[in-house]
């Protein structure tokens, strides 16, 4: 059943979206149980044998390993969650560090500009194979305590937390990437939950879009010259995605977009202009995910190089 949509979403959207139908009827339907493996603490294969074992149908994506989707809801139940050998985490949300997978490998400092409660961190840390450091920050302390949890949950043991405004983390450090995972308006997950229509409107993503601009420049500021920043957000609104990169270009004239692709995994081309404002070309190297393509949340990615 379609969610009860403002009139002003669907004017901003439907014109800009392939298949409007699909797209509403998606918002209507909740997004399928999701997990990845934690290859801290089990193998890819190992899960797959125990979950057989069970007799609990799992399936792997084309687009990531450790990722696999599954028609049982109960997920949460099974002895791999409570030991922390699979994470429950929506797909489109796997995306950033899958990114940068090939940085993540070697890279030796990394911070999470927005980290808590950190399904990202912990994937990050995971990919690193818990060598090099990452600075987990979340400026909200009740958030961080779940990022704790997770963290012990994980095996996560690369990993130091900081409880700060990112606006005001010390200049003079440099990391070789930075995740900067925004806060925002939250309009990719109308399917798992009604409060973020009830609470939606044209000012609360202008002032989203407002931080996200502070929060871009600074979290650029933090990266060392030659490495690499993906900024995401869990919205569709182009005030808070390509708008947001756009004023990152034209404030500093060091960053530079690679294009972002994910083999196997459907994204779709930024909006290049909006509400009378064209943003630059270099923008058309970011990505949207669009519900209804890959049956995950809507998503938004921006890969930075400085
Ligand atoms: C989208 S959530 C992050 C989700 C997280 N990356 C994950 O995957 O689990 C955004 C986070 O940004 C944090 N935040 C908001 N403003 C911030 C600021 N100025 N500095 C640091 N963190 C901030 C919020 O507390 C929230 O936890």
């Amino acid at each position: 059943m379609e969610p009860r949509i403002p009139e002003r979403f669907r004017e901003r959207y439907l014109p800009v979206v392939d298949d409007p139908d699909a797209f509403l009827a998606c918002l209507g339907e909740l997004t399928p149980k999701s997990f990845r493996v934690n290859t801290l603490k089990s193998s890819v294969a190992e899960v797959q044998a125990r979950f057989a074992g069970y007799g609990i149908g799992i399936r792997q994506t084309g687009w990531c390993p450790e990722a696999f989707v599954s028609d049982v809801p109960e997920l949460g139940g099974t002895l791999e969650h409570f030991l922390g050998s699979i994470y429950l985490q929506e797909l489109a949300s796997m995306l950033p560090p899958v990114l940068v997978r090939k940085e993540l490998e070697t890279a030796r400092l990394v911070l999470d500009a927005c980290a808590a409660p950190g399904s990202k961190t912990t994937q990050m840390a995971a990919i690193m194979r818990n060598k090099g450091m990452i600075v987990a920050n979340d400026i909200d302390y009740s958030r961080i305590r779940a990022l704790k949890f997770n963290m012990e949950k994980t095996g996560t043991i690369n990993t130091i937390i900081t409880n700060q405004n990112l606006l005001h983390f010390p200049a003079q450090l440099q990391f070789d990437a930075v995740l900067l995972d925004a806060p925002c308006s939250g309009e990719g997950t109308i399917r798992k939950t009604d409060s973020v229509l009830q609470e939606w409107s044209e000012r609360v993503i202008e002032g989203h879009s407002h931080r996200q601009k502070q929060l871009i420049v600074k979290a650029f500021d933090l990266l060392a010259p030659g490495g690499v920043m993906v900024y995401s957000t869990c919205t569709l609104a182009p005030e808070e995605n390509e708008g947001v990169v756009d004023t990152l270009l034209r404030e500093r004239k060091d960053a530079r977009l690679e294009n972002v692709s994910v083999p196997g995994f459907r994204l779709s081309p930024a909006i290049m202009e909006w509400d009378g404002a064209q943003f630059s070309e270099e923008v058309s190297k970011v990505a949207r995910v669009w519900p209804h393509h890959n049956n995950t949340d809507g998503f938004f990615l921006a890969m930075v190089r400085k």
